[in-house]
């Protein structure tokens, strides 16, 4: 089966609402009081959802149509706007200066990282929060690929300032905090 095949199927088959990622919830008083904003590979659009109802103009973007179609849906009978489209985002990037913020969350395209900082406008923030390579729990995808080596994001996104990097690996409890994911928060000049 396709992945994207499989995304369907799982969207198709979903009966819960994911909630909005750490990054985001932790960190919504950075977000901007006005301007556009973009959940790229957004799934079933928590991300999107919050940054809508924060004020900023929305686009949600995946490639699986059963997502989108469930989160046109649910923010219909929300009253929220939201630019949702059935998108490949590898194969269509965003253009160029186009986005204040972009959140990106539990997705890995490591060669997209040009376009996105190309498509950040200036001040523009990135907030990106994905899988580790350093686990302290079996969750999240087991292809490595989809999975951040230790400071790897960092470097990614080395051409934006970092605000806010946060990356626990496996020091002290490892029952408490953040596990298996890192996220940053990043600014364009
Ligand atoms: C783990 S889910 C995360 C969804 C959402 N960001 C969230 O945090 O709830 C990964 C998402 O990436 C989407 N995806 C994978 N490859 C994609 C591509 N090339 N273009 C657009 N969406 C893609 C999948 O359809 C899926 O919705």
């Amino acid at each position: 089966m396709e992945r994207i095949d499989k995304w369907n199927h799982r969207y198709q088959n979903t009966i819960s609402w994911p909630q909005p990622c750490q990054v985001l919830v932790n960190y919504t008083h950075l977000l901007p009081a006005t301007g556009t904003a973009l959940d790229l590979a957004c799934g079933l659009g928590a991300n999107a959802r919050l940054l809508a109802q924060h004020g900023l103009e929305t686009f949600a973007w995946d490639y699986a149509k059963a997502a989108i179609l469930q989160l046109q849906s649910e923010a219909q009978s929300q009253q929220l706007h939201l630019h949702t489209e059935i998108r490949d985002v590898v194969a269509f990037p965003p253009q160029p200066a186009t986005f204040d913020v972009i959140v990106i969350c539990h997705f890995l395209a490591r060669g997209l990282a040009p376009a996105l900082i190309a498509a950040l406008k200036p001040k523009g923030l990135l907030f990106y929060q994905t899988f580790t390579r350093t686990t302290v729990t079996p969750d999240g995808p087991h292809n490595p690929e989809f999975r951040l080596a230790d400071g790897e994001l960092l470097q990614l996104f080395q051409a934006l300032k970092p605000v806010i990097y946060h990356e626990e690996k496996d020091i002290g409890d490892i029952t408490q905090g953040l596990r298996n994911e890192v996220f940053l928060i990043a600014q364009k000049d």
